[in-house]
């Protein structure tokens, strides 16, 4: 144990003047509503429909939505709407259960329909001048996922659209600036959501501000200031953005007070280690301690086949070397974490709403467990793309910003069998290749690069035959990791790296592509 320091309070959210709160009912498209949202520049949190409502004063929120859910309003423990809302008289959308719920709270009807609504709908726009559908056409496609409907609107409400199965798509007062609608403006085949939310955000809501990374800047150096005050921090830099970002945004805060512990376990791709260690030391000129630990990982690998077993074990030399090396300095009272808001909504414990929510991979994450330090999680509240802006604004090189996720135990979850100094070396130089010609491709994939499998086989190499190792190549798009899709990328690109791996990468003599979806395959192959 390095120290045994009360656990201290995680840092204060930075917030923007201009907040809209979007009350969760169990939507499985809530952080999606939270993007749009911010893609409008308009700052938003969500939380969970039941917070204690000081919570939500807390925010002081300029307007509310509510989201989707899978309950039906009459339904005997429906979940509904905080009392304090209605009386708050912010400006609120509703949307899909939201819009129900704000219907049947205001005292008009919603009957269960006796077929569920799903999929893509002609929504027709019956009242083009109200602010909510303005600069719609009258006629476009709306994506609708419901069963229950509203049949009757409280004093007040207006039709405002309708689809040919649903005569209420689009309601509102606008006197008391509530609005509902059953479609999902959130999702991609809903064609004008955007507007949608646009309009209610900066029309009905009157939202101003211009929510930006750079205002967030001064105010987390502030809070982080508040947090740790005269102490010393530590973070663990994985060579990923959210680890690098939250590192350098907390040195702008407390300078040379923060400790930078890369961890290096050899299992990065080529010259990666080499950029983390210039990006830090010699451009941000951060406090950096580098441990080059490979030969450590590499022997506790030794022999090990099994992925889980390989993760456990790069997870506990990571924990026990990181400690080392954090032992070593006086003083220390935090850890700094890149933890992003959707690992913060997606955890549902009650140690997360509290505010202490510890990322279960084996990346830098499952420290404080043990050490007993204070928690920053200066990035608690943003979003990857908003992560790579800051980093970018914050002075951190492209090759960083850019870079792609990647697996906490590194190469060792893309060196399938046993790990050893050569295969990894193997795996890295057609990974490099890989990754060379992918990017000359018009559009980047989500994730790409190059797997080492356990398998040899035949081929003819000048004269003779030889009996070699077979690289795959994964190339996926995604938008979080959760689903993905092989990318098609072109013939050309394919038959190059081919060629290039099997005539530059000594020991390979077979190149095949991954056509797998996720589900049912993972993206990587472990
Ligand atoms: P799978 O293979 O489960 O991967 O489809 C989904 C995404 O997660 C990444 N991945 C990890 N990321 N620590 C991480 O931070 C890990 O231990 C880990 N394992 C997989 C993977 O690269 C993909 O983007």
């Amino acid at each position: 144990m390095i120290d045994s320091a009360d656990q201290k309070a995680t840092a204060q959210p930075a917030v923007a003047r201009e907040t809209v709160v979007i009350l969760d009912f169990g939507a499985q498209y809530s952080q999606l509503i939270a993007r749009r949202v911010r893609e409008e520049q308009v700052y938003s949190e969500i939380l969970e429909y039941d917070v204690p409502w000081s919570e939500v004063e807390q925010r002081n929120p300029s307007a509310f939505i509510l989201t989707g859910g899978p309950e039906s309003v009459v339904a005997p423990d429906a979940p509904h709407l905080p009392p304090q809302l209605l009386e708050s008289g912010k400006p609120i959308l509703g949307i899909c259960y939201g819009m129900q719920e704000l219907i049947h709270a205001l005292g008009g009807t919603v009957v269960p329909g006796e077929t569920r609504e799903f999929g893509k709908a002609e929504l027709v726009v019956d009242a083009v001048h109200s602010p909510l559908l303005e600069g719609l056409p009258t006629h476009s496609q709306a994506w609708m996922n419901h069963g229950d409907t509203v049949t009757e609107l409280p004093d007040g409400f207006q039709t405002l659209a309708h689809t040919h199965t649903c005569a209420q798509a689009a309601v509102g007062d606008p006197a008391r600036h509530w609005y509902g609608v059953q479609f999902h403006p959130e999702v991609k085949h809903s064609e004008h959501g955007k507007r949608v939310l646009h309009n209610f955000l900066r029309k009905v809501a009157g939202i101003t501000e211009r929510w930006e990374i750079s205002s967030f800047i001064d105010r987390a150096v502030e809070e982080i200031r508040a947090q740790v005050g005269d102490a010393r921090a530590v973070c663990g830099l994985s060579g990923g953005v959210d680890s690098a970002v939250a590192a350098t945004l907390v040195a702008r805060a407390i300078g040379d007070r923060l400790t930078c512990i890369f961890v290096d376990h050899g299992l990065l791709r080529k010259d990666e280690a080499a950029q983390v260690v210039e990006a830090f030391r010699d451009v941000l000129h951060l406090n950096l301690v580098h441990v080059d630990a490979s030969q450590r990982f590499l022997n506790a690998l030794a022999g090990v086949i099994d992925p889980e077993e390989k993760r456990k074990i790069i997870g506990r030399e990571f924990i026990a070397v990181f400690e080392e090396e954090a032992q070593k300095i006086d003083g220390v009272e935090f850890l700094v974490q890149g933890t992003l808001y959707p690992d913060v909504i997606e955890s549902k414990t009650p140690q997360s709403k509290a505010g202490a929510k510890i990322k279960t991979h084996h990346n830098v994450g499952g420290l404080p467990a043990i050490m007993a330090l204070g928690l920053v999680e200066p990035l608690r509240l943003l979003f990857k793309d908003e992560v790579r802006e800051l980093g970018r604004q914050l002075g951190l090189p492209e090759p960083i910003v850019k870079r792609q996720p990647f697996p906490g135990p590194g190469l060792a979850v893309r060196v399938l069998g046993a790990v050893t100094e050569e295969r990894l070396a193997v795996l890295r130089d057609a990974d490099a290749i890989a990754r060379e010609e992918i990017e000359k491709e018009a559009e980047l994939p989500w994730q790409y690069f190059a797997v080492l499998t356990p398998l040899q086989s035949v081929g003819v190499m000048g004269d003779g035959r030889s009996y070699a190792n077979l690289v795959a190549i994964r190339a996926v798009s995604s938008d979080d990791g959760m689903t993905a899709d092989w990318s098609r990328l072109s013939a050309d690109t394919l038959a190059r790296i081919a060629t290039r791996i099997v005539n530059e990468v000594h020991g390979v003599n077979r190149v095949v592509y991954d056509i797998t979806s996720k589900p049912p395959a993972t993206i990587e192959w472990e």
